[in-house]
């Protein structure tokens, strides 16, 4: 009996339906190629369903996405909704909701591809960011009183229990256990806790005793390294190639990945998942809607394919998505940059040529 995969799709707003389209071309073809089916459903969450309705996602969604195999996601953002609305009332009620508390997110910089850091090439930035995705900061803990009056306070608390960090950890040297056999030169290098325990001394101790304890007691033969997220930044610039795993919290970890995206060579071609192992997934370009791109068929949309890619790896179609990974490197040898409306080919001719190798 052939495989079967249930896909949710968001195309959301902006450019994000222009990028999924292609992502779902090029999903089409390795599924005819490499023997499995995918049968996609479509929901039009985004700003501009909100605009209207003043809905952003009821949880009877929620209990539809329950029952998909993964989940596919354009960009959520509109010029016209407040900020804070639709990124909590979309985005992380999915991440909350569905436990998506791995928060993916591949680093590679691909030949032909141009980064901001000088010398550096694809031999020296190629690691992947753990992030922690459903605690810390963004659990929401806290609050104002006194607003609106000059004595106004605000809190908004970093919150972390051990099982949360635990699972997250796990995630993380489980990923490096299996990236060490794929090849030497992963194997040579540590997988790195990121956090700021020099001054968050209860949730950066907690963060690093646990890392400490699983480290040594369940993967003794995992390299262990541990950076100050300060300390951090400064390296993924200046040595980015000494990272091969690196796992942080919540916001620490939205903060290094934007940087990672630009050393990679920008938002056109970072891509992330939210990680349910033992449920529904979510993937997504990293980018956001883009509207001054919206409708002009100029956005890159590799990193939308990049995210179908994660997606068939994480749903067991390896094979399939180490093709679209072959395609996609194939063609970004061949596009003049990575930016929008520069890349030499529109974003369709993009998805066109990936589908045509894949
Ligand atoms: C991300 C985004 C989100 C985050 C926003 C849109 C809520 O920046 O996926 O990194 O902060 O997690
Ligand atoms: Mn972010």
């Amino acid at each position: 009996m052939s495989r079967t995969y249930n896909i949710a799709v968001i195309p959301g707003d902006g450019t994000g339906p222009e990028v999924v389209a292609e992502g779902i071309k090029i999903l089409n073809t390795a599924s005819a190629k490499f023997g499995f089916k995918l049968e996609f459903r479509k929901f039009d969450f985004g700003g501009e369903r909100y605009l209207r309705t003043g809905e952003t996602l009821p949880d009877s969604a929620i209990d539809e996405f329950r029952k998909f195999d993964a989940m596919f996601l354009g960009a959520i953002g509109h010029p016209d909704v407040k900020p804070g609305i639709l990124e909590t009332g979309i985005l992380l009620k999915i991440r909350f909701a569905l436990d998506q508390y791995i928060n993916l997110r591949p680093v590679k910089l691909y030949p032909n591809v141009e980064t901001p850091l000088k010398d550096k090439g694809p031999e020296h930035i190629d690691f992947v960011v753990i992030r922690e995705n459903t605690g810390g900061i963004y659990t929401g803990h806290g609050g104002a009183t006194r607003a609106g009056t000059t004595e106004e306070i605000a809190t908004q608390l970093m919150v972390y229990d051990r099982r949360t960090v635990d699972r997250c950890l796990k995630y993380a040297f489980e990923l490096k256990k299996k990236r060490n056999t794929k090849d030497p030169k992963y194997a040579a290098k540590p997988i790195t806790l990121i956090h700021k325990r020099n001054v968050l001394t209860h949730c950066g101790d907690l963060w690093y005793r646990a890392f400490e304890e699983m480290g040594s007691k369940q993967y003794p033969e995992l390299k262990r390294d541990y950076n100050h997220v300060d300390a951090a930044n400064m390296w993924l610039v200046k040595n980015p190639e000494w990272f091969d795993v690196a796992v942080t919290e919540n916001l620490f970890g939205d903060i290094i990945t934007d940087l990672g995206a630009m050393i990679q060579g920008g938002l056109g071609v970072a891509s992330g998942g939210n990680i349910n192992p033992a449920g529904v997934s979510m993937f997504e370009p990293m980018g956001g809607s883009a509207p001054k791109y919206a409708g002009r068929n100029v956005i890159n949309p590799m990193a939308a394919i990049g995210a179908a890619m994660m997606m068939l790896d994480a749903l067991g179609e390896t094979e399939a998505s180490q093709a679209i990974e072959t395609a996609m490197i194939a063609v970004m040898r061949k596009m003049k940059s990575q930016a929008a409306g520069k890349m030499g080919y529109t974003t369709t001719e993009i998805g066109d040529l990936v589908a045509g190798l894949v």
